[in-house]
């Protein structure tokens, strides 16, 4: 876990937290960072930006997997790591669907918040039949089972989700509370625990973001879970209604971090009665900023999830019917109001603009030239420099049909990739030798696909565009 998020952040994580902490100030407009993308702006306050995931969608959608491998730096399984997805019958473990997933985070350096093990929704009428003593055998299997597929790969699991009801801080009347008692939490974090030592264990629900009964019983089986070591953090999923961020969001995850505990919100959208105006698309701005502000300036805060990454792929209209809207991108891909908010609130510049003034020859227009080849050409283009990294994007096009590509450059300065996307290989010294991804190296003549890495510089330099040499393998 801990190798995943060095190697992700070591570049830039240091300095502005450093900074903040000391003034005690929020992030997010002294500190303007000049990053443009999401996760080039949680990467650079040692954040997780996540975003729930379809494996199928993944799978199909060239534009959908770009944007989750360039703009975010965490996923999590929308529906592929549940008990009904992951052992449909007892003993039968079909896991494609999450091995896609992790496989997908681990080419994009990506963390994993995996999700999750004991819930009384989704799990199949097998599990929901079964005796006290099977009940705990069968829950023992599967959770050992799953935490250890993914030993190393997944950062943090939920290990219980949604175990208090919404009737007053009452423990949710579940069959697992029916058929196991209240004891049935204890052996999932102590299972979880010993499958995965070095995962983070959470505990994650809904309508607990304020202080109300429900999180005050979330507070107390928390406080329970600490004292025996085998509970890391509080998922607060933050499903949330237009305009009303709880006032006492801050107040409430602070007086978990208080605990001695990680804090992260898990599952953010924002619902709006439809159809959605413009005032309401800025109010949700607004919220959205609220929520991951949260977030940015409580230094035990991991993470910000949002549950779906177009409106149209969300789970809200669905569910409550009648509202929707809830996400950061619109259904044709198009950035939305809170899109900007949330990176403004990460300390990104949500203006696009570099804060500094670029070197002499503007290397935002700048692209190389396409170099003469045979198999596939491949072309580099800086689309954001700032003073001491860039973002790229690079264009592999097949001149005949390729079932994989290489391409090799050397940079020319001190430009390193300090991550990439989309892309695989030997990709961090000055010669750079990266192959297609698991999903991106069949293709057609004439067709194209494309890949994308940040790099850091000395300060200053201009980011150079260096000739790609693409061979096909
Ligand atoms: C939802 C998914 O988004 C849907 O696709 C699925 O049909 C039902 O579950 N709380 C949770 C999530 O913990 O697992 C739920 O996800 C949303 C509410």
């Amino acid at each position: 876990m801990l190798l995943t998020r060095q190697r992700r952040r070591a570049v830039i994580a240091g300095a502005v937290t450093v900074a903040t902490a000391a003034l005690g100030i929020g992030l997010s407009t002294q500190f303007a960072s000049a990053q443009t993308t999401l996760r080039g702006a949680a990467d650079a306050i040692g954040k997780d930006i996540g975003v729930a995931v379809d494996a199928n969608r993944l799978q199909s959608n060239a534009q959908y997997r770009d944007i989750v491998a360039s703009e975010f730096n965490s996923l999590t399984a929308e529906n592929a790591m549940k008990w009904d997805a992951t052992e449909p019958s007892d003993g039968n473990y079909t896991f494609s669907q999450a091995d896609s997933i992790v496989d997908f985070a681990e080419d994009n350096n990506q963390t994993v918040h995996g999700h999750t093990f004991v819930w009384h929704q989704q799990t199949p009428s097998w599990v929901q039949s079964l005796n006290a003593t099977s009940m705990r055998t069968a829950m023992v299997d599967h959770i050992n089972t799953v935490a250890n597929r993914y030993e190393g790969r997944v950062d943090s699991w939920d290990v219980v989700n949604e175990v208090v009801s919404d009737n007053n801080g009452a423990m949710r009347d579940s069959f697992w509370l029916r058929t196991m008692g209240e004891g049935y939490i204890t052996t999932a974090f102590q299972t979880a625990r010993a499958a995965d030592p070095n995962a983070d264990l959470y505990i994650n629900d809904y309508s607990i973001d304020g202080i109300n009964a429900k999180s005050d019983t979330v507070y107390r089986i928390a406080q329970g879970l600490k004292s025996q070591n085998i509970l890391d953090g509080v998922g607060f999923q933050a499903h949330l209604i237009l305009g009303q961020v709880p006032s006492t969001m801050e107040a409430n995850l602070q007086r978990f971090v208080d605990l001695g505990l990680k804090v992260r919100i898990t599952e953010l959208d924002i619902r709006i009665n439809l159809p959605a105006d413009s005032a309401e698309l800025q109010q949700q701005a607004n919220d959205y900023q609220r929520v991951v502000e949260i977030c940015a300036e409580l230094a035990d805060c991991s993470g910000v999830t949002v549950w779906g990454l177009r409106d149209a792929d969300s789970w809200v209209p669905g569910t409550f019917p009648g509202t929707g809207a809830p996400l950061l991108y619109a259904d044709d891909y198009s950035k939305k109001p809170a899109y900007t908010a949330v990176l403004n609130a990460l300390g990104g510049d949500g203006t696009g603009n570099p804060t500094t003034t670029p070197a002499t020859s503007d290397p935002a227009t700048t692209t190389s030239p396409p170099p003469t080849g045979s198999g596939c050409t491949a072309t580099l283009s800086v689309s954001s420099p700032w003073n001491t990294g860039a973002t790229y994007s690079a264009t592999v096009k097949a001149n005949q049909a390729l079932s994989g590509w290489k391409v090799t450059w050397t940079w020319p300065g001190s430009e390193r990739i300090s991550n990439a996307w989309s892309v695989t290989g030997t990709l961090t010294g000055a010669s750079v030798s990266g192959a297609n991804a698991p999903y991106n190296g069949t293709l057609a003549a004439g067709q194209s696909t494309t890949f994308g890495f940040n790099i850091t510089k000395a300060d200053g330099s201009t980011a150079s565009v260096p000739t790609v040499t693409c061979t096909p393998a």
